[in-house]
């Protein structure tokens, strides 16, 4: 997390900073800053809080900051040190002319903080950045080189970095390295761009070099890639398949509530091309799974994080459902940490809205190394985790603004089911009426959600009867159980109301002691196998007279008299049903978070892509 951008060239470089930044929000947003070259003079500003207060400040300085050629800025997620302005980058040696901006974790640096300190460099803020730029500037000082310096200072640093570094006396020179952590360079003409994430340039240039861990690029009036043993590399320009993004909310109040009316369209985009017509096999381009491939396999293993491990449970079940393969699912920050017996027998599948999420790639990392095959599913076919794939489901959801996931959630789970059922076909795991029937399904899903969109005044009143609760507990069973979990946490992330998700048959070993008047028990009651079970687990709910709610899409008479509040979704297939449970959870959460005033796109703590383990 933390965004970098950086530029040298022709253009105001304190617009095309912000700018950058401004894209960069969803990677972290408590503090910002940005240092320029003006005059031959280092200059930086800072502040706490928003971008917006950055701009502020920088509104006081334009006279000074006009003619500047070059700079570097920063946004942050703090990780280490509180998000002071002290602690905001850019971060500079103790002459104060060299500077650099950070994105990732340096492990080392309280070691490394010592012996600067022996050396009698001087410290300003509590952050591990700060020891780079002083690793930096006294390489500097025996190589009068910043190219090497930033070379043999990354050598000494343990952990994951992207680093953009410029120094006082070198006006028209940016350096830029990384190593686990993403940074491209943008070329445009007589001019370059470094930063964390494609948005922040693609107003500016289409063609881009992603650099590969430990190597150093110097980017003068030209551009200069070595390796980390300083040998040269031809550096390899990639045409990026982006189109400048309009940031816009399209009159929708919050990019939350415009992402969520995009789902239907976003589930016909992952549809097209890869589901033509019923009655032809599903068409999923790169990935290379053979069904001899499938017949060796032992066991498939999913990891993911978040909203995205979400969306592998529901993976879980359908490949099981549909392919007859075993199935596990773990958080990748788990699966890191423990003996790894995955093998060449075992797929594993990464799921990624990002495709950056330090755990999950770190995860796949470890796994490739045993010669598993790798399996990516992201909305993002460019990022490091697609790069690492054998094989890759894009999930072609668009870019997502608002920190809590929702289009790219339901667009993981349509992907989920393009992958099982072609996994289903490879394999014969199923018969021919099955699949016909199963894909007529899949097609018809963006028309309910639709009704659900227009229908979303019984969610508005849902949320303005039960905004005013401290705890929520979600229910479920089977394949909606993971839904209970994300709708939980679409409550949690932007509303700050503590809210759990169980398996419902769990209620009675623990959650039940909590259940009174004031708690809130809302069930996902969806027709199919477990709907009489989920029931009878809401009656001993409200034999404990917690407030009931159901989200159903049935018309059963005896919800009425059982559930205080009923909110009512279309019938669809139960193995389908966590897509459309999905959307009025994410609207329940939303229009809960903005009856209470909360930052809906940018809730406090949180950041969109995790680039830190
Ligand atoms: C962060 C985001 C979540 C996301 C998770 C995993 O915590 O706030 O919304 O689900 O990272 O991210 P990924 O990009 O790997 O799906």
């Amino acid at each position: 997390m933390c965004g970098i951008v950086g530029y040298i060239g022709k253009k105001p470089v304190v617009e095309v900073l912000i700018d950058g930044l401004r894209k960069l929000e969803y990677r972290g947003y408590d503090s910002s800053g940005i240092a320029i070259n003006a005059g031959g003079k280092i200059k930086i500003y800072k502040a706490e809080g928003k971008l917006q207060n950055l701009v502020d400040v920088l509104t006081k300085h334009t006279e000074e900051t006009k003619t500047a050629k070059i700079g570097i800025g920063h946004i942050r997620w703090a990780t280490h040190g509180a998000p002071t302005e002290i602690n905001a980058h850019p971060h500079t040696c103790t002459c104060g002319k060299l500077v650099i901006v950070h994105n990732g974790i340096i492990e080392n640096f309280k070691e490394l903080k010592e012996e600067l300190i022996k050396k009698g460099c001087s410290f300003r803020s509590q952050t591990d950045t700060e020891t780079v730029a002083h690793l930096i500037a006294q390489e500097f000082a025996q190589t009068k080189d910043l190219t090497q310096a930033v070379r043999l200072a990354t050598k000494k640093i343990q952990g994951a970095y992207a680093l953009g570094v410029m120094h006082q006396d070198l006006p028209g020179m940016l350096v830029a390295t990384k190593r686990n952590a993403p940074l491209l360079v943008g070329i445009g003409e007589g001019e370059f761009f470094i930063a964390s994430d494609v948005p922040a340039i693609i107003e500016h240039t289409k063609k881009a070099l992603y650099l590969n861990d430990n190597e150093v690029v110097t980017l003068t009036t030209e551009m200069k890639l070595i390796d980390a043993e300083n040998k040269k590399v031809t550096p390899k320009i990639e045409v990026l398949p982006w189109e400048p993004v309009a940031l816009s909310k399209m009159g929708y109040k919050h990019f939350m509530l415009k992402e969520i009316h995009e789902q239907p369209d976003v589930i016909r985009n992952v549809l097209s091309g890869k589901l033509y017509n019923i009655d032809e096999p599903i068409s999923l381009k790169e990935v290379k799974l053979t069904k001899e491939t499938l017949k060796n396999l032992h066991r498939i293993q999913v990891i993911a994080c978040g909203t995205s491990l979400h969306a592998a449970m529901v993976g879980k079940y359908l490949i099981e459902e549909f392919c007859s393969i075993p199935v596990d699912v773990e958080a990748s920050s788990e699966y890191i940490y423990r003996k790894n017996v995955t093998d060449k027998n075992t797929l594993v599948i990464g799921v990624s809205q990002s495709g950056e999420t330090a755990d999950t790639l770190t995860a796949i990392k470890q796994s490739k190394e045993k010669g598993s095959h790798i399996l990516i599913i992201t909305n993002r076919p460019d990022s490091t985790m697609a790069r690492e794939a054998d094989s890759l489901v894009p999930v072609s959801a668009g870019i997502e603004v608002s920190v809590a996931a929702t289009k790219s959630y339901t667009a993981q789970l349509i992907s989920f089911y393009l992958l099982a059922l072609y996994m289903a076909e490879v394999k014969g795991s199923l018969d021919e009426k099955t699949l016909v029937e199963l894909k007529k399904e899949l097609i018809v899903l963006p028309q309910k959600l639709e009704m659900i969109l227009s229908n979303k005044e019984q969610i508005q009143k849902c949320a303005k009867a039960y905004a005013n609760h401290k705890d929520f507990i979600y229910i479920a069973r089977g394949i909606n159980f993971a839904t209970a979990l994300e709708g939980a946490l679409k409550l949690k992330e932007i509303s700050y109301i503590n809210a759990t998700g169980y398996p419902a048959g769990e209620l009675k070993h623990g959650p039940i002691a909590m259940l009174d008047e004031t708690m809130p028990v809302l069930s996902i009651l969806m027709q199919g196998k477990v709907y009489e079970k989920l029931l009878s687990n809401a009656e001993e709910a409200k034999a404990r007279n917690a407030k009931l709610i159901a989200l159903t899409n049935s018309s059963d008479k005896k919800l009425d008299e059982l559930f205080d509040f009923i909110i009512k979704i279309p019938e669809v297939d139960e193995i389908f049903s966590p897509v459309i449970a999905a959307v009025p959870l994410q609207l329940l959460a939303y229009y809960i978070a903005e009856f209470l005033g909360k930052d809906v796109d940018q809730p406090r703590n949180l950041a969109k892509s995790v680039t830190v383990e």
